[in-house]
């Protein structure tokens, strides 16, 4: 997924309300200490959406994102935005699970946000994510990043297909298979386009996601050295998730 369906992603994937979100996690960070003009990891960056939304209040961007489709929806954003947040603005292709900063550069503040943890399927690739973000912050810098809880792969990760969007042009429809044992969910998006002749596929994309267990990743948060400042039930989706509980928001903090 985000290869072929990039450019319908904020349409059918992001944060409900991302201004709302982007304040809510900003505020986070004013508490934690650290603030714009610093440096902020965005880390799995996707369409640089949030990076947009913290640029525009002063932090200076370094995502990291693995799809270049999505990087290009970025960049294609930028160009229309002003000069001053532009220049706030740098997206790198890279892998969170293994990055590293580029010389003579560290974070202040990082975040890795929309379950983008969840899209780290093996407990190695989470552990890898875990350690570059530490090595990628100074010190007493700060991590914040959103997990899915259990009930959102039940209630939400396992349906049959559903027209997700459909503008006459295109026509996305979305699959998803949860498997309670394994914790493992499957999405599978089928892209459509209209022309004469009706409705062709485009391109069928799949997608794992993995629940995390909460004691887990707060085990392997304190292994790799951060302070876990706050694990709190969060809700970025008010709409769709009405009445539960589907995410922890998580403030780590890097020692000085
Ligand atoms: C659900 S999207 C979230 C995007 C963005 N953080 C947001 O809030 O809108 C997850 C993003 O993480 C990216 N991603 C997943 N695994 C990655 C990895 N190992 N390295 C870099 N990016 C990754 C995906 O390509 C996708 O753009």
């Amino acid at each position: 997924m985000y290869n072929t369906t990039a450019f319908l992603y904020e349409r059918t994937c992001a944060f409900e309300v991302p201004q709302t979100t982007c304040e809510e996690i900003h505020a986070a960070l004013l508490q934690a200490g650290v603030h714009p003009p610093g440096l902020l990891g965005d880390l799995g960056a996707g369409t640089g959406l949030m990076s947009i939304l913290f640029a525009e209040r002063g932090w200076h961007i370094h995502g990291v994102e693995r799809s270049l489709a999505m990087i290009a929806e970025a960049e294609n954003k930028k160009i229309q935005l002003p000069q001053a947040v532009q220049s706030r603005l740098h997206w790198t292709e890279g892998d969170i699970t293994r990055f590293e900063m580029p010389e003579g550069l560290l974070l202040d503040a990082a975040v890795c946000l929309c379950n983008t943890i969840n899209h780290l399927v093996e407990w190695p690739q989470v552990e890898g994510f875990i350690r570059s973000a530490y090595n990628a912050l100074k010190p007493n810098g700060v991590l914040i990043l959103d997990s899915d809880t259990v009930t959102t792969f039940e209630r939400f990760f396992d349906h049959a297909p559903v027209v997700v969007w459909d503008d006459g042009i295109h026509r996305m429809t979305r699959t998803c298979r949860f498997d309670g044992s394994s914790g493992r969910a499957h999405h599978t998006a089928i892209l459509e386009r209209h022309d004469e002749t009706g409705w062709t596929t485009v391109s069928e994309e799949g997608m794992p996601l993995q629940y995390h267990q909460e004691p887990k990743l707060y085990e392997a948060f304190l292994a790799q050295g951060f302070i876990v400042e706050s694990g709190e039930p969060y809700n970025p989706f008010p709409v769709l998730y009405q009445g539960i509980i589907p995410k922890l928001l998580w403030v780590l903090r890097k020692p000085a």
